[in-house]
């Protein structure tokens, strides 16, 4: 049986997992793969979390890259500019090349799906996208006869548990996200979460994938949850209705949207039940017609489970002598660059809660912008009474067209009765 020799750079907390996976069923891989699976190195910069056999352990990830024995290289050090100088040295030394880095990918993956092309080398990212789901895999095979209509995904649970506490426990968005922080269910910086950052990463991979070419990653519009407030969501339940941070991507008339924003989803929708920390992809095929893939997205074991699926998958492909680049590397996304559907033209329905006096004509005033602008509201609440302050009008519109929209908000909120910016949340999903 040939030995293959996977060098490993970084061992936090998902190269931790490896290993263990690794250490735990070592007799189950080299079944799987038909060849002895080795760990040859680790690069770490400082101890690693799990007992690793020090003769492994190097600080010289550069070694490690160039090492002439070692046949998959799986960077989990995460980062753009070590990682990409790293991954670019592994795939010109001819190492296939192993790939958790979703914001490495998203950014910079053209110049490394080209090399890799060049090179002949397979690249596996399995665990970029969804931790554990096997998400990529099922878009470039299971799903490959499809032309894709739709994807709208919850890939990112920082949110997607900070949104179920709110709608849950009725917080506000500070608290549920320091809450979360304190369990350490949100980073200390939050950012990247909560401002869209981190769902945008993943679905540029996974919408170059799905739609066959690369999109820039400051294409994707992208708005964070931080604006929702505990009142949009008890609205959205008494209209029947979740809200979640959705990744969407679809094709509308030949153009492809591609976007990351909070989102109203009618309750009954697959995605409206996935709740907590969960992550959960929506597809819509022409021939699949709608599936829904849902699991843990992030977590020490999980993501090493798609990296390890990505390891055997390239060292069975050397065992077999299957041409490099074969089946994992995303051909499409080394081809052209798509130029996306801009979000002034998209189309969407909307909820509005306006923040007005309550005084008579107020309401025709609103509905009067909105009606100079092509939009048509479907449903109304307005709660309360209160002469003295502004009260909440909350609307549902029909399909309208997000640059109208955007023009009618303005006016609106330049009016004299409306006391302060007007809540404006995209609602999807209802036709599915
Ligand atoms: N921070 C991410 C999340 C996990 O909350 O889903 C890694 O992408």
């Amino acid at each position: 049986m040939r030995t293959i020799n996977v060098g490993l750079l970084g061992c936090g907390t998902v190269g931790s997992g490896v290993v263990k996976l690794f250490q735990e069923h070592p007799d189950l891989l080299d079944r799987r793969v038909g060849a002895k699976l080795r760990i040859r190195k680790v690069a770490v910069r400082s101890a690693p979390r799990v007992p690793v056999d020090a003769k492994l352990l190097t600080k010289e990830a550069m070694e490690v890259v160039r090492d002439p024995q070692i046949d998959i290289i799986v960077e989990l050090i995460g980062g753009t500019d070590v990682a990409k100088a790293l991954c670019l040295e592994a795939v010109a030394n001819g190492k296939h090349l192993v790939t958790a880095n979703k914001a490495l990918l998203a950014e910079h993956g053209l110049e490394i799906y080209r090399a890799a092309a060049e090179k002949r080398v397979d690249l596996g990212f399995e665990a970029s996208v969804c931790g554990a789901i096997p998400i990529i895999r099922s878009v470039k095979e299971g799903l490959v006869a499809n032309r894709i209509l739709s994807i709208m995904g919850i890939v990112n649970g920082t949110t997607n548990y900070i949104l179920t506490k709110m709608t849950e426990s009725s917080q506000a968005f500070a608290s549920v996200l320091a809450e979360a922080q304190a369990k350490g269910y949100a980073e200390a910086d939050p950012t990247l979460d909560v401002g869209g950052g981190d769902a945008a990463h993943k679905l540029q991979i996974l919408a170059s994938l799905a739609y066959g070419g690369y999109i820039r990653f400051s294409d994707i519009y992208i708005e964070g949850i931080q604006k929702i407030e505990a009142v949009d969501i008890a609205f959205a339940r008494e209209l029947g209705y979740r809200i979640k941070l959705l990744a969407i991507a679809k094709q509308e008339q030949g153009e492809l949207e591609v976007r990351v924003h909070p989102t109203m989803i009618p309750e009954a929708h697959l995605l409206a039940s996935v709740g907590g920390v969960y992550n959960a992809v929506h597809i819509r095929g022409d021939s699949c017609g709608s599936l829904m893939f849902s699991g843990r997205g992030a977590g020490q074991m999980p993501t090493a489970s798609s990296v390890v699926a990505d390891i055997v998958e390239i060292a069975h492909n050397i065992v077999f002598h299957r041409p490099s680049h074969a089946s994992l590397l995303p051909t499409s996304a080394v081809g052209s660059e798509i130029t996306l559907r801009p979000m002034e033209r998209i189309t969407s329905g909307y909820y509005l809660r306006v923040m007005a006096m309550d005084k008579p004509g107020v309401l025709s005033k609103v509905s009067g912008v909105l009606g100079e602008h092509n939009i048509s509201i479907a449903s109304m609440i307005q709660k309360g009474r209160d002469e003295a302050a502004a009260v909440p009008i909350v609307m549902l519109t029909h399909q309208a067209v997000e640059g109208d929209m955007r023009r009618a908000l303005q006016k609106i909120n330049a009016l004299d009765v409306i006391a302060q910016e007007t809540m404006c949340i995209r609602v999807e999903g209802v036709e599915d």
